[in-house]
């Protein structure tokens, strides 16, 4: 089983850091892509909130996001796979029942932050597991933009956004935040989730 540690970890704590989980070639032309999509244009301003209930708040989230469509890039239908296979993966184990991976990229420019949140939304619980992948080669201790973990016993971890890293954890559990980055941090941010409530009709 491939993904062994990230599955025992999220059985026993309920999050993983995976350091060197993409390989570096993925990572390089994962970022690759990203900033062509920057130069293009199609990064947007991230909103809070989905749907109607949706907005674009800079106080709360400063990021540029664009979502994954599958077969736009074959460098992220690379990605998606191995995605596809941690899912399956998660439910033979961990009997999730992960129906779906939806992911985007996130370009945080120097300034930009997102202030400490949960990842499920109140009007839909659809998303069970989050799963990070940071695209940044050289990065600094000084370059800030850690991912802020905040742990139920009142302790914290920052990580810092290191090329070929991925975090995982469970989506309801963990107040998390991106503290003030200096430089331009590239990450592909996605969900595993379960069908929608309300496409059950509940
Ligand atoms: C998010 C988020 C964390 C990160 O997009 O919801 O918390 O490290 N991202 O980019
Ligand atoms: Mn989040």
């Amino acid at each position: 089983m491939p993904f062994n540690t990230i599955i025992d970890d999220l059985a026993e704590r309920g999050w993983s850091l995976q350091a060197s989980f993409l390989p570096s070639d993925l990572t390089h032309e994962l970022a690759a892509e990203c900033r062509r999509r920057e130069t293009e244009g199609a990064l947007a301003p991230a909103g809070i909130g989905r749907g109607e209930a949706m907005e674009v708040r800079e106080g709360i989230r400063g990021d540029h996001i664009q979502w994954l469509e599958e077969r736009q890039s074959a460098v992220c239908d690379r990605y998606l796979a191995l995605m596809d296979e941690l899912r399956l993966s998660l439910n033979q184990t961990l009997f999730l029942g992960l129906e779906e991976f939806e992911c985007h990229f996130a370009l945080y420019p120097p300034g930009a932050f997102y202030k400490t949140h949960l990842d499920r939304f109140r009007d839909d619980d659809s998303r069970c597991v989050t799963a990070v992948a940071y695209l940044n080669p050289d990065w600094q201790e000084g370059d800030g933009g850690a991912l802020r973990m905040h742990f139920e016993d009142g302790s914290q971890l920052d990580i810092p956004p290191l090329a070929g890293s991925l975090v995982v954890f469970l989506s309801d559990r963990f107040p998390h935040e991106v503290l003030v980055t200096q430089t331009d941090r590239l990450s592909l941010t996605g969900w595993f989730r379960r069908r929608p409530a309300d496409v059950l009709g509940l």
